[in-house]
């Protein structure tokens, strides 16, 4: 049986004391929730929501990180960082990177195997265009997706991965992908595991669903066998419309 893991990528928004009271509510509110649930706020609130949750089932997860160690890399933040402020996952391949700021594929390997051998969780993101599902290559794209971010991982390491199918298209358009298109995709990415590793490493690993997931739409698309949890935008800034998908 998986584990249902919702996490929340709160993007570039929030302030300080918008944090502190999402934070405040989210710890009182879900201290008795069943699910796993995650919480990724911008790098400059990590230190802050780091003392908030420390001690609570929410876990802190950052969006993205430095592909090198320490060193001469202005502007970047490096996973030792991280753990040192505590976190305990990273986002990587978010298609925001890829498509905003031009992160390859290969880059994107880098980064998951230095953060699994720095012992961070990752959520590895995938997903399509628009364009490239209208012409039937949806699948593919998130296969060689896979494929490419999790070259070099372990089996023992793909325990720590968790896979979240965010069709690009989806995201943050209020169009959602239907239950049956997700669930599509979901089970395709558990065939490709189970080609890359085995049919037992393809049962356990958790496979979220994000794009415009909301408290309108998550019960159906949590319902699909192989979805197993979101990773929710713009429905992870508030308390209310954030806790019921985590109670799921
Ligand atoms: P929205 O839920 O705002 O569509 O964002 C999804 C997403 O990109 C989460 O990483």
């Amino acid at each position: 049986m998986r584990t249902t893991y919702v996490a929340g990528n709160w993007k570039m928004n929030m302030d300080r004391e918008g944090t502190v009271a999402l934070v405040k509510e989210l710890v009182a509110q879900l201290k008795n929730c069943k699910n796993k649930v995650m919480i990724a706020p911008p790098f400059v609130y990590l230190d802050l929501v780091s003392q908030l949750v420390k001690g609570t089932n929410i876990l802190l997860g950052a969006q993205n990180c430095a592909a090198t160690d320490n060193g001469a890399h202005t502007g970047e933040i490096s996973v030792a960082m991280l753990k040192d402020l505590g976190v305990q996952v990273v986002i990587l391949g978010h298609s925001e990177r890829r498509y905003e700021f031009g992160e390859c594929d290969e880059l994107i390997n880098m980064k998951v195997t230095r953060a699994l051998a720095a012992g961070l969780d990752v959520i590895i993101c995938i997903g399509e265009l628009l364009a490239q599902r209208e012409v039937g290559r949806a699948e593919k794209v998130c296969e060689r997706q896979l494929n490419s971010a999790l070259m070099g991982v372990s089996k023992e390491q793909l325990s720590h991965v968790t896979i979240a199918y965010e069709p690009v298209w989806a995201i943050g358009t209020g169009k959602t992908a239907t239950p049956e298109d997700a669930q599509q995709i979901h089970s395709y990415a558990r065939k490709v595991i189970a080609k890359m590793y085995d049919q037992e490493a393809a049962d356990n690993i958790i496979i979220q669903y994000g794009g415009s997931m909301n408290v309108k739409n998550y019960k159906e698309l949590l319902a699909q066998s192989d979805v197993d949890g979101g990773l929710i935008g713009g429905a992870s800034l508030k308390a209310e419309t954030f806790i019921p998908i985590c109670n799921g």
